[in-house]
Protein backbone atom coordinates (compact mmCIF):
# COMPACT_ATOMS: atom_id res chain seq x y z
CA UNK A 1 0.00 0.00 0.00
CA UNK A 2 1.19 3.32 -0.53
CA UNK A 3 0.96 6.28 1.52
CA UNK A 4 -1.90 8.43 0.91
CA UNK A 5 -0.91 12.23 1.53
CA UNK A 6 -3.20 15.15 1.88
CA UNK A 7 -1.27 18.84 1.89
CA UNK A 8 -2.09 22.17 2.62
CA UNK A 9 0.16 24.56 0.45
CA UNK A 10 -1.16 27.81 2.06
CA UNK A 11 1.18 30.48 -0.41
CA UNK A 12 1.58 33.59 0.64
CA UNK A 13 -1.47 33.59 3.02
CA UNK A 14 -1.93 33.94 6.68
CA UNK A 15 0.74 35.67 8.75
CA UNK A 16 2.27 33.88 12.29
CA UNK A 17 -1.17 34.54 13.76
CA UNK A 18 -3.68 33.38 11.42
CA UNK A 19 -1.40 30.54 10.67
CA UNK A 20 -1.26 29.05 14.34
CA UNK A 21 -5.63 30.32 14.61
CA UNK A 22 -5.68 28.00 11.41
CA UNK A 23 -3.36 24.99 12.89
CA UNK A 24 -5.89 25.31 16.43
CA UNK A 25 -8.38 24.76 13.77
CA UNK A 26 -6.95 21.75 12.25
CA UNK A 27 -5.86 19.94 15.43
CA UNK A 28 -9.48 20.08 16.24
CA UNK A 29 -10.47 18.52 13.35
CA UNK A 30 -11.37 14.86 13.15
CA UNK A 31 -9.49 13.49 10.67
CA UNK A 32 -10.97 9.90 9.87
CA UNK A 33 -8.10 8.81 7.38
CA UNK A 34 -5.43 7.31 7.79
CA UNK A 35 -3.57 9.81 5.33
CA UNK A 36 -0.63 11.60 6.05
CA UNK A 37 -1.50 15.37 6.27
CA UNK A 38 0.94 18.28 5.82
CA UNK A 39 0.84 21.65 6.15
CA UNK A 40 3.16 24.23 4.24
CA UNK A 41 2.74 27.68 6.13
CA UNK A 42 4.92 30.65 4.72
CA UNK A 43 8.69 31.14 6.39
CA UNK A 44 7.96 33.46 9.04
CA UNK A 45 5.25 31.05 10.63
CA UNK A 46 7.06 28.31 10.68
CA UNK A 47 8.93 28.15 13.65
CA UNK A 48 5.58 28.60 15.48
CA UNK A 49 3.99 26.77 14.10
CA UNK A 50 6.62 24.00 14.31
CA UNK A 51 6.47 24.40 17.79
CA UNK A 52 2.01 24.12 17.92
CA UNK A 53 1.90 21.14 15.45
CA UNK A 54 4.37 18.81 18.09
CA UNK A 55 2.40 15.79 18.72
CA UNK A 56 -0.11 16.58 16.98
CA UNK A 57 0.78 13.90 14.03
CA UNK A 58 0.46 16.98 11.34
CA UNK A 59 3.28 17.20 9.17
CA UNK A 60 5.47 20.52 8.16
CA UNK A 61 6.66 21.54 4.86
CA UNK A 62 8.08 24.62 3.77
CA UNK A 63 7.25 26.08 0.21
CA UNK A 64 10.51 26.80 -1.37
CA UNK A 65 14.22 26.76 -0.46
CA UNK A 66 17.27 27.90 -1.74
CA UNK A 67 19.97 25.19 -3.56
CA UNK A 68 23.33 26.40 -1.91
CA UNK A 69 24.18 25.51 1.99
CA UNK A 70 24.55 28.97 2.92
CA UNK A 71 26.22 32.44 2.15
CA UNK A 72 25.42 35.44 0.30
CA UNK A 73 22.13 34.57 -1.10
CA UNK A 74 20.31 37.90 0.45
CA UNK A 75 16.71 36.65 1.26
CA UNK A 76 17.03 33.09 0.64
CA UNK A 77 16.29 30.41 3.33
CA UNK A 78 18.38 27.19 2.90
CA UNK A 79 17.99 23.63 4.20
CA UNK A 80 19.88 23.86 7.48
CA UNK A 81 17.67 26.73 8.78
CA UNK A 82 14.57 25.06 7.74
CA UNK A 83 15.65 21.54 9.75
CA UNK A 84 16.75 23.69 12.58
CA UNK A 85 12.93 24.57 13.24
CA UNK A 86 11.65 20.88 12.67
CA UNK A 87 10.66 21.07 9.12
CA UNK A 88 10.76 18.08 7.49
CA UNK A 89 9.44 18.23 4.27
CA UNK A 90 9.59 21.12 1.14
CA UNK A 91 7.67 21.56 -1.48
CA UNK A 92 9.82 22.20 -5.05
CA UNK A 93 8.71 23.35 -8.41
CA UNK A 94 5.45 24.48 -7.82
CA UNK A 95 4.03 26.22 -11.40
CA UNK A 96 4.15 29.44 -9.20
CA UNK A 97 7.66 29.27 -8.60
CA UNK A 98 8.34 28.30 -11.97
CA UNK A 99 6.32 30.66 -13.86
CA UNK A 100 6.89 33.74 -11.33
CA UNK A 101 10.75 32.76 -10.01
CA UNK A 102 11.70 31.20 -13.49
CA UNK A 103 12.74 27.94 -11.81
CA UNK A 104 13.27 25.05 -14.05
CA UNK A 105 15.35 22.42 -14.98
CA UNK A 106 18.85 22.31 -13.38
CA UNK A 107 17.76 24.46 -10.70
CA UNK A 108 14.82 22.90 -9.39
CA UNK A 109 17.33 19.06 -9.54
CA UNK A 110 19.93 20.68 -7.48
CA UNK A 111 17.32 21.79 -4.85
CA UNK A 112 15.72 18.52 -4.65
CA UNK A 113 19.28 17.32 -4.22
CA UNK A 114 19.86 19.88 -1.57
CA UNK A 115 16.90 18.77 0.13
CA UNK A 116 17.41 14.80 -0.20
CA UNK A 117 20.95 15.22 0.77
CA UNK A 118 18.99 17.18 4.32
CA UNK A 119 17.04 14.18 5.04
CA UNK A 120 13.79 15.89 4.37
CA UNK A 121 11.07 14.53 2.29
CA UNK A 122 10.54 16.28 -1.10
CA UNK A 123 7.21 16.97 -2.80
CA UNK A 124 8.17 18.41 -6.14
CA UNK A 125 5.51 19.65 -8.24
CA UNK A 126 5.33 19.84 -12.41
CA UNK A 127 2.32 19.90 -14.55
CA UNK A 128 1.59 21.46 -18.26
CA UNK A 129 0.12 25.21 -19.37
CA UNK A 130 -3.37 24.58 -20.94
CA UNK A 131 -1.65 25.40 -24.15
CA UNK A 132 0.70 21.61 -24.07
CA UNK A 133 -2.96 20.01 -23.86
CA UNK A 134 -4.69 21.79 -26.34
CA UNK A 135 -1.28 20.82 -28.48
CA UNK A 136 -1.46 17.69 -27.18
CA UNK A 137 2.06 17.84 -25.60
CA UNK A 138 1.21 17.56 -22.44
CA UNK A 139 2.54 13.90 -21.79
CA UNK A 140 5.68 15.22 -22.87
CA UNK A 141 5.91 18.46 -21.44
CA UNK A 142 5.74 16.04 -17.89
CA UNK A 143 8.00 13.44 -18.94
CA UNK A 144 10.80 16.38 -19.65
CA UNK A 145 9.75 18.36 -16.37
CA UNK A 146 10.36 14.70 -14.17
CA UNK A 147 13.59 14.17 -16.11
CA UNK A 148 15.17 17.29 -15.37
CA UNK A 149 14.19 17.82 -11.87
CA UNK A 150 14.61 14.03 -11.12
CA UNK A 151 15.78 11.38 -12.78
CA UNK A 152 19.10 12.17 -12.40
CA UNK A 153 18.51 10.72 -8.84
CA UNK A 154 19.96 7.21 -7.06
CA UNK A 155 17.36 4.67 -6.82
CA UNK A 156 17.24 4.50 -3.00
CA UNK A 157 16.43 8.69 -2.80
CA UNK A 158 12.89 7.93 -4.28
CA UNK A 159 12.32 6.93 -0.64
CA UNK A 160 11.76 10.45 0.63
CA UNK A 161 10.32 11.80 -2.94
CA UNK A 162 6.32 12.86 -3.28
CA UNK A 163 5.38 13.62 -7.04
CA UNK A 164 2.74 16.40 -7.28
CA UNK A 165 1.18 16.45 -10.57
CA UNK A 166 -0.49 19.73 -11.26
CA UNK A 167 -1.61 20.73 -14.57
CA UNK A 168 -1.27 24.31 -14.59
CA UNK A 169 -4.42 25.61 -16.16
CA UNK A 170 -6.23 23.96 -13.03
CA UNK A 171 -4.36 25.72 -10.11
CA UNK A 172 -6.62 28.07 -8.38
CA UNK A 173 -8.98 28.36 -11.42
CA UNK A 174 -11.91 26.43 -10.22
CA UNK A 175 -11.41 24.13 -13.02
CA UNK A 176 -10.09 20.78 -12.11
CA UNK A 177 -8.86 17.87 -14.54
CA UNK A 178 -11.62 15.53 -14.88
CA UNK A 179 -10.86 12.37 -12.56
CA UNK A 180 -10.38 10.36 -15.90
CA UNK A 181 -7.78 13.00 -17.08
CA UNK A 182 -6.06 12.55 -13.58
CA UNK A 183 -5.97 9.29 -13.93
CA UNK A 184 -4.26 8.85 -17.48
CA UNK A 185 -1.90 11.63 -16.37
CA UNK A 186 -0.79 9.58 -13.12
CA UNK A 187 -0.60 6.38 -14.94
CA UNK A 188 1.51 7.32 -17.30
CA UNK A 189 3.88 9.27 -14.40
CA UNK A 190 3.73 5.98 -12.97
CA UNK A 191 4.45 4.36 -16.25
CA UNK A 192 7.54 6.70 -17.12
CA UNK A 193 8.92 6.19 -13.62
CA UNK A 194 8.82 2.64 -13.83
CA UNK A 195 10.69 3.05 -16.66
CA UNK A 196 13.44 4.75 -15.55
CA UNK A 197 13.30 2.91 -12.22
CA UNK A 198 11.67 -0.25 -12.26
CA UNK A 199 8.52 -1.06 -10.84
CA UNK A 200 9.20 -1.23 -7.08
CA UNK A 201 10.18 2.51 -7.27
CA UNK A 202 7.02 3.02 -9.40
CA UNK A 203 4.57 1.50 -7.00
CA UNK A 204 5.79 2.41 -4.37
CA UNK A 205 6.09 6.30 -4.81
CA UNK A 206 2.92 8.72 -3.87
CA UNK A 207 1.56 10.84 -6.95
CA UNK A 208 -0.58 13.76 -5.48
CA UNK A 209 -2.98 15.63 -7.89
CA UNK A 210 -3.12 19.27 -7.77
CA UNK A 211 -5.47 22.16 -9.20
CA UNK A 212 -8.52 23.17 -7.10
CA UNK A 213 -9.41 20.05 -5.10
CA UNK A 214 -12.48 20.96 -3.05
CA UNK A 215 -14.48 18.82 -0.52
CA UNK A 216 -17.17 18.05 -3.15
CA UNK A 217 -14.69 16.42 -6.21
CA UNK A 218 -12.28 14.90 -3.78
CA UNK A 219 -13.56 11.99 -3.52
CA UNK A 220 -13.81 11.37 -7.05
CA UNK A 221 -10.92 12.54 -7.95
CA UNK A 222 -9.01 10.42 -4.41
CA UNK A 223 -10.96 7.10 -5.92
CA UNK A 224 -8.82 7.11 -9.04
CA UNK A 225 -5.91 3.94 -8.27
CA UNK A 226 -3.03 5.84 -9.34
CA UNK A 227 -4.09 9.47 -7.66
CA UNK A 228 -2.55 8.68 -3.93
CA UNK A 229 -3.84 11.92 -2.45
CA UNK A 230 -3.72 15.82 -3.04
CA UNK A 231 -1.36 19.31 -3.09
CA UNK A 232 -4.51 21.77 -2.01
CA UNK A 233 -3.98 25.48 -2.29
CA UNK A 234 -7.20 27.69 -1.57
CA UNK A 235 -9.68 24.85 0.11
CA UNK A 236 -6.68 24.39 2.64
CA UNK A 237 -6.94 27.59 4.10
CA UNK A 238 -10.74 26.63 5.62
CA UNK A 239 -10.08 23.90 8.43
CA UNK A 240 -13.48 22.69 7.72
CA UNK A 241 -12.94 22.60 3.85
CA UNK A 242 -9.57 21.10 4.03
CA UNK A 243 -10.70 18.18 6.99
CA UNK A 244 -13.51 17.39 4.42
CA UNK A 245 -10.65 16.65 1.59
CA UNK A 246 -8.41 14.80 4.16
CA UNK A 247 -11.69 12.51 5.05
CA UNK A 248 -12.57 11.95 1.27
CA UNK A 249 -9.33 10.27 0.84
P1 LIG B 1 -5.50 25.33 -5.70
O1 LIG B 1 -3.90 25.26 -5.64
O2 LIG B 1 -6.02 24.16 -4.92
O3 LIG B 1 -5.86 26.66 -5.13
O4 LIG B 1 -5.85 25.21 -7.17
C1 LIG B 1 -3.21 24.05 -5.73
C2 LIG B 1 -1.73 24.29 -5.64
O5 LIG B 1 -1.25 25.29 -6.19
O6 LIG B 1 -0.96 23.52 -5.03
Amino acid sequence: MRTKIVAGNWKMNLNQRESLELIDALKKSKFTSSAQVIVAPNFTALSACSEALQGSGIGLSAQNMHQSESGAFTGEVSAHMLEGVGVSTVILGHSERREYFREAGALLAAKVDTALKHGMQVIFCFGELLADRESGQHFDVVKSQLKEGLFHLPEDAWKNVVLSYEPVWAIGTGKTASPEQAQEMHAFIRKTLANAYGTEVAERCPILYGGSVKPDNAVLIFSKPDVDGGLIGGAALDAIDFSAIVNAI
